[in-house]
């Protein structure tokens, strides 16, 4: 995989957990918990004699796996991560002599970075994405959202404190690429066996990370003129009608379609911090994007799409929050 597909990668699924793993010889159940629960990447860190070992055996046995270096405070370091089969390298710090060999070396390579100067550095050195350390205690997505206006071109990885309480915030931050943390996989988990648990923890972070919030139901009326004439019995319940090109609104919480509206019945409309990624996780689910569907943001991203698939006879379709 190329340097823009991994970071590609990493931005679709939004997550890249951390992990400090005392004994190389739990690294293939540790990797299966995690495909299973839906996040095939992992930083492995240099923060324990077993960091190398278990990046060899979780890239061996599942070679699909994006598995990288963490706490990587040298280019030898970095050298031995990679030889180990490590994908990608981070280190808590800006080092230049890891940077420069990761570059000479094709590595993708993320040194973390917690101010303007640093960030400044990294971009000096020809990187577009670096790692926002320690996210929670250098002003968090306040911090982020601050350092985006004289550092538009870059995105982060941001880790340190992030859990599921405060993942969203991160998620829908335009300048993160991904968030990152030990909660779904922390030490003692693994020290423990505690697979289903991990796996559990997995899955309920990558369903967070989108933030679904229902927004609204979707009624097909036959007619402009059918459509009005149930805006007025809605309105006996005290809804108020508004108009848009095709449908009606009543209040944000129903809309009812003037004529061919998508779906059997008609359809559920979902909001998600991200649309890229909500994209993504729908088609690791299965389902089919509706291309003809798509409407964009002004920056000309995706920010609307229906999924071909109905659940009991309603499209479903999701948008930006
Ligand atoms: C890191 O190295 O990125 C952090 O230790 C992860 O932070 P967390 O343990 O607070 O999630």
């Amino acid at each position: 995989m190329t340097e823009s597909e991994i970071f590609e990668f990493f931005h679709n699924l939004g997550i890249v957990p951390v992990v400090k793993i005392d004994d190389a010889a739990k690294a293939e159940k540790l990797a299966e918990a995690m495909i299973k629960g839906g996040i095939p990447c992992a930083e492995v860190t240099f923060r324990t004699d077993a960091a190398e070992e278990a990046i060899r055996r979780m890239t061996t046995a599942f070679p699909e796996m994006i598995v990288g270096a963490g706490t990587v405070l040298n280019k030898e370091t970095a050298e031995r991560a990679v030889k180990a089969g490590a994908k990608f390298i981070v280190s808590p710090g800006l080092d230049e002599g890891t940077v420069r060999w990761c570059q000479e070396n094709g590595i993708p390579v993320t040194p973390g970075v917690s101010s303007a100067s640093e960030i400044q550095k990294g971009v000096n050195l020809g990187l577009k994405v670096l790692k926002f350390f320690p996210a929670e205690s250098s002003g968090g997505v306040k911090m982020l959202k601050d350092l985006g206006g004289p550092f538009p071109q870059v995105k982060f990885m941001t880790t340190g404190g992030i859990n599921t309480a405060n993942l969203e915030e991160y998620a829908r931050a335009k300048n993160v690429l991904a968030v990152g943390g030990s909660w779904m996989v922390k030490a003692d988990l693994i020290n423990e066996d505690k697979w289903d648990e991990i796996e559990a923890l997995c899955r309920e972070a990558v369903t967070k990370l989108q933030g679904f919030e229902l927004a609204h139901f979707g009624i097909n009326a036959k007619c402009k003129d059918c459509a009005e004439a149930m805006t007025k019995k809605f309105g006996a319940f005290g809804m108020i009608p508004s108009a848009t090109s095709k449908s009606f609104f009543m209040d944000k919480s129903i809309e009812i379609m003037n004529e061919n509206g998508r779906g059997t019945h008609g359809h559920i409309g979902y909001k998600v911090n991200n649309v890229q990624r909500a994209m993504n996780y729908v088609k690791n689910l299965g389902y089919t994007i509706a291309e003809d569907s798509y409407t964009y943001d002004a920056s000309g991203k995706v920010k609307f799409f229906y999924v071909n698939e109905e659940i009991g006879g309603f499209a479903i379709h999701f948008m930006a929050k």
